[in-house]
């Protein structure tokens, strides 16, 4: 979909052969768009490169979608360099605009929200997480609390009209340093959420690190049993940390498994991207929707 006078380049797939369970299959009535983002890496000084991205990739997103058509927008971890407090009222700031428009963000913690650059493991850093992105800005009363609170409010539960959408903590283990881990009892919660879901409803799975790549810096220690339990369940799955896009349609019986790289990168040639996601009562559909050029 074009809006807004706004020309996008965008690569389209959905998904063709989904292989669901018997008696869990979609309806094809309604949907849920989401945006998603990732790794904005946004920087206390105002000039820094990564925050005019934002800053441009919001006002298009506000000068897109009219009031009514407002999509979710999920944001898939690193939200900022180093998980200072000064950074996160930069997120704050530069994200606000969304809110005050009608957008519903969600969002999960990724490495450099709990630590300097990623490799480090602060409590506080977590706690200014919770208080200033799920309390501020995603209006969590629970989160306004200057107690480490993730542990309750993980996995993170959006219901849609149409769709669930469910956010992990991957960055909630201080030995992990840069890889992650979701825990026994986000795991367990998760298969809660997947058994006992409308089964009409899409369900959008999110966290910040690699769900299958098993480098020592990209990996989720116990992926393999999220995938487990997503396997022929959820329609989407996102994850950021990488700084690389990709798609993987199909991928353990997932309608698509999507990487969104990193949003605020300003490639030479191109300007910033992200993936539009539209999951429901339906096979799911994305697409890449790159800003126009300057
Ligand atoms: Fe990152
Ligand atoms: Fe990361």
């Amino acid at each position: 979909m074009v809006g807004a006078g706004l020309r996008h380049r965008a690569d389209v797939g959905s998904t063709q052969a989904l292989r669901y369970p018997a008696g869990s299959g979609p309806r094809y009535r309604g949907h849920v768009r989401c945006i998603v983002l990732s790794d904005l890496h946004v920087h206390r000084k105002p000039e820094a490169g990564e925050n005019r991205t934002l800053e441009r990739l919001v006002a298009h997103l506000r000068q897109r979608f009219a009031a009514g058509t407002r999509p979710h927008v999920v944001i898939t971890g690193d939200l900022t360099d180093n998980g200072a407090e000064d950074e996160y009222h930069r997120v704050v700031a530069l994200l606000r605009p969304l809110v005050e428009d009608g957008f519903v963000l969600t969002a999960c913690p990724g490495n450099h929200d709990v630590g300097l650059k990623g490799n480090s493991f602060m409590t506080s850093a977590r706690i200014d997480f919770q208080r200033h992105v799920l309390g501020e800005l995603l209006g969590m009363a629970r989160a306004r609390s200057s107690s480490d609170r993730m542990a309750e409010l993980y996995p993170l539960v959006t219901q849609g009209s149409d769709a669930v959408l469910v956010g992990l903590d991957t960055a909630n283990d201080e030995g992990m340093l840069a890889s992650g881990r979701i825990g026994r009892r986000q795991l367990e919660l998760l298969r809660e959420i997947v058994s006992e879901r409308d089964r009409g409803k899409g369900l959008l799975v999110f966290l910040h690190h690699h769900p299958f790549d098993r480098r020592r810096s990209m990996r989720v220690e116990d992926a393999e049993a999220m995938l487990d339990l997503l396997d022929g369940q959820a329609d989407v799955l996102c994850f950021g940390h990488r700084h690389v896009w990709g798609k993987w349609p199909g991928y353990r019986n997932i309608g698509v498994v999507l990487a969104s790289g990193k949003s605020t990168k300003q490639e030479r040639r191109r300007g910033p991207w992200y993936w539009e996601v539209t999951v429901g009562r339906g096979a799911p559909q994305w697409a890449r929707r790159l800003l126009p050029r300057r």
